[in-house]
Protein backbone atom coordinates (compact mmCIF):
# COMPACT_ATOMS: atom_id res chain seq x y z
CA UNK A 1 0.00 0.00 0.00
CA UNK A 2 0.70 3.51 -0.36
CA UNK A 3 0.01 6.25 1.23
CA UNK A 4 -0.88 9.28 -1.88
CA UNK A 5 -0.84 13.37 -2.28
CA UNK A 6 -4.18 15.07 -1.67
CA UNK A 7 -4.97 17.61 -4.09
CA UNK A 8 -5.30 21.21 -1.74
CA UNK A 9 -8.12 23.25 -3.02
CA UNK A 10 -7.82 25.80 -4.94
CA UNK A 11 -5.94 23.20 -7.07
CA UNK A 12 -7.71 23.38 -10.87
CA UNK A 13 -7.16 19.25 -11.09
CA UNK A 14 -9.86 19.32 -8.20
CA UNK A 15 -12.50 20.47 -11.02
CA UNK A 16 -11.71 17.58 -13.32
CA UNK A 17 -15.15 14.98 -14.13
CA UNK A 18 -14.49 11.54 -13.40
CA UNK A 19 -14.98 8.95 -15.69
CA UNK A 20 -16.74 5.51 -14.77
CA UNK A 21 -14.52 2.64 -13.73
CA UNK A 22 -15.02 0.28 -16.61
CA UNK A 23 -14.04 -2.72 -14.68
CA UNK A 24 -13.04 -3.50 -10.53
CA UNK A 25 -9.65 -5.27 -11.64
CA UNK A 26 -6.11 -5.33 -9.26
CA UNK A 27 -5.95 -1.69 -10.95
CA UNK A 28 -8.61 -0.26 -9.00
CA UNK A 29 -8.53 -2.74 -5.58
CA UNK A 30 -5.21 -0.97 -5.38
CA UNK A 31 -6.08 2.43 -5.71
CA UNK A 32 -8.83 1.92 -3.01
CA UNK A 33 -6.41 0.60 -0.85
CA UNK A 34 -4.07 3.63 -0.81
CA UNK A 35 -6.77 5.99 -0.66
CA UNK A 36 -8.17 4.16 2.52
CA UNK A 37 -4.61 4.05 3.60
CA UNK A 38 -4.30 8.07 2.78
CA UNK A 39 -7.81 8.91 4.38
CA UNK A 40 -6.98 7.09 7.69
CA UNK A 41 -3.67 8.33 7.83
CA UNK A 42 -5.06 12.35 7.38
CA UNK A 43 -7.23 11.24 9.79
CA UNK A 44 -10.77 11.79 7.14
CA UNK A 45 -14.23 10.58 6.77
CA UNK A 46 -14.06 10.46 3.25
CA UNK A 47 -11.84 10.86 -0.10
CA UNK A 48 -12.42 10.77 -3.42
CA UNK A 49 -10.22 9.70 -6.28
CA UNK A 50 -10.42 13.18 -8.12
CA UNK A 51 -8.46 14.57 -4.37
CA UNK A 52 -5.84 12.12 -5.18
CA UNK A 53 -5.71 12.83 -9.54
CA UNK A 54 -7.59 10.01 -10.19
CA UNK A 55 -9.99 10.86 -12.36
CA UNK A 56 -12.33 7.88 -11.71
CA UNK A 57 -15.42 7.56 -10.02
CA UNK A 58 -14.04 5.73 -6.88
CA UNK A 59 -14.77 6.92 -3.26
CA UNK A 60 -14.00 5.78 -0.10
CA UNK A 61 -15.63 6.94 3.75
CA UNK A 62 -15.22 5.63 6.82
CA UNK A 63 -17.78 7.51 9.65
CA UNK A 64 -18.05 5.02 11.80
CA UNK A 65 -16.05 5.74 15.89
CA UNK A 66 -14.13 3.36 15.74
CA UNK A 67 -12.01 3.61 12.39
CA UNK A 68 -13.03 0.08 11.53
CA UNK A 69 -15.70 0.13 8.96
CA UNK A 70 -14.52 1.10 5.38
CA UNK A 71 -16.81 1.28 3.24
CA UNK A 72 -16.06 1.61 -1.18
CA UNK A 73 -18.20 2.98 -3.27
CA UNK A 74 -17.43 2.66 -7.21
CA UNK A 75 -19.22 4.02 -10.11
CA UNK A 76 -21.87 5.35 -7.28
CA UNK A 77 -25.38 6.65 -8.31
CA UNK A 78 -27.68 8.27 -5.93
CA UNK A 79 -31.38 6.77 -6.50
CA UNK A 80 -33.22 8.53 -4.11
CA UNK A 81 -32.89 11.38 -1.81
CA UNK A 82 -35.26 12.85 0.80
CA UNK A 83 -36.77 16.38 0.53
CA UNK A 84 -35.55 16.87 4.04
CA UNK A 85 -32.52 18.29 4.35
CA UNK A 86 -29.78 18.39 7.01
CA UNK A 87 -27.44 21.39 7.90
CA UNK A 88 -24.03 20.37 9.15
CA UNK A 89 -20.66 21.77 9.30
CA UNK A 90 -18.58 19.97 6.67
CA UNK A 91 -14.51 19.47 6.14
CA UNK A 92 -12.32 18.37 3.49
CA UNK A 93 -9.06 16.90 3.09
CA UNK A 94 -8.37 19.45 0.31
CA UNK A 95 -9.51 22.13 2.46
CA UNK A 96 -7.77 21.48 5.39
CA UNK A 97 -8.78 23.17 8.84
CA UNK A 98 -11.92 24.68 7.28
CA UNK A 99 -15.33 24.15 8.71
CA UNK A 100 -18.47 25.21 6.85
CA UNK A 101 -22.35 23.81 6.88
CA UNK A 102 -23.65 22.89 3.88
CA UNK A 103 -27.21 21.86 3.01
CA UNK A 104 -27.65 18.32 2.22
CA UNK A 105 -30.82 15.79 1.44
CA UNK A 106 -30.56 14.23 5.09
CA UNK A 107 -31.32 10.51 3.61
CA UNK A 108 -30.22 9.03 0.52
CA UNK A 109 -30.45 5.72 -1.45
CA UNK A 110 -27.33 4.90 -2.92
CA UNK A 111 -26.24 2.04 -6.09
CA UNK A 112 -22.26 1.41 -6.25
CA UNK A 113 -20.30 -1.20 -6.89
CA UNK A 114 -17.95 -2.55 -4.09
CA UNK A 115 -14.33 -3.88 -3.51
CA UNK A 116 -14.99 -6.97 -4.93
CA UNK A 117 -16.77 -5.68 -8.03
CA UNK A 118 -20.36 -6.72 -6.91
CA UNK A 119 -23.23 -3.86 -7.23
CA UNK A 120 -24.66 -3.17 -3.41
CA UNK A 121 -28.14 -0.65 -2.63
CA UNK A 122 -28.04 1.05 0.75
CA UNK A 123 -29.80 3.95 2.69
CA UNK A 124 -27.31 6.60 4.38
CA UNK A 125 -28.38 9.06 7.00
CA UNK A 126 -26.59 11.36 9.24
CA UNK A 127 -22.78 11.98 8.71
CA UNK A 128 -22.72 8.65 6.45
CA UNK A 129 -25.25 10.53 3.62
CA UNK A 130 -23.10 13.99 3.92
CA UNK A 131 -20.61 12.28 3.70
CA UNK A 132 -21.47 10.07 0.08
CA UNK A 133 -22.87 13.61 -0.97
CA UNK A 134 -19.75 15.90 -0.69
CA UNK A 135 -17.23 12.59 -2.37
CA UNK A 136 -20.06 12.20 -5.04
CA UNK A 137 -19.59 16.29 -5.65
CA UNK A 138 -15.80 15.48 -5.66
CA UNK A 139 -16.33 12.97 -8.91
CA UNK A 140 -18.19 15.96 -10.72
CA UNK A 141 -15.57 18.63 -10.18
CA UNK A 142 -17.24 19.97 -7.21
CA UNK A 143 -15.65 21.57 -3.63
CA UNK A 144 -17.71 21.65 -0.71
CA UNK A 145 -16.53 25.71 -0.61
CA UNK A 146 -18.67 26.37 -3.53
CA UNK A 147 -21.83 26.01 -2.10
CA UNK A 148 -20.88 29.55 0.29
CA UNK A 149 -20.67 32.64 -0.59
CA UNK A 150 -18.32 34.68 -3.20
CA UNK A 151 -16.95 36.47 0.28
CA UNK A 152 -16.15 32.95 2.17
CA UNK A 153 -14.92 31.38 -0.86
CA UNK A 154 -12.51 34.05 -2.01
CA UNK A 155 -11.41 34.12 2.10
CA UNK A 156 -10.86 30.54 1.76
CA UNK A 157 -8.94 30.44 -1.41
CA UNK A 158 -6.83 33.37 -0.35
CA UNK A 159 -6.32 31.74 3.20
CA UNK A 160 -5.37 28.25 1.04
CA UNK A 161 -2.62 29.91 -1.20
CA UNK A 162 -1.03 31.53 1.57
CA UNK A 163 -0.96 28.42 3.52
CA UNK A 164 0.84 26.97 0.39
CA UNK A 165 3.92 29.38 0.16
CA UNK A 166 4.08 28.37 3.89
CA UNK A 167 4.43 25.19 3.12
CA UNK A 168 6.93 25.59 -0.04
CA UNK A 169 9.28 27.51 2.44
CA UNK A 170 8.78 25.77 5.20
NI1 LIG B 1 -13.81 16.60 0.37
Amino acid sequence: MAKLNILRYPDPRLHTVAKPVPQVDARIRQLVDDMLESMYAADGVGLAATQVDVHERVIVIDTSEARDDPRVLINPELMAMSDEMSFADEGCLSVPAIYEKVARHARVTVRALGRDGQPQEFEAEGLFAVCVQHEMDHLVGKVFVEYLSQLKRDRIKAKMLKKAREDERA
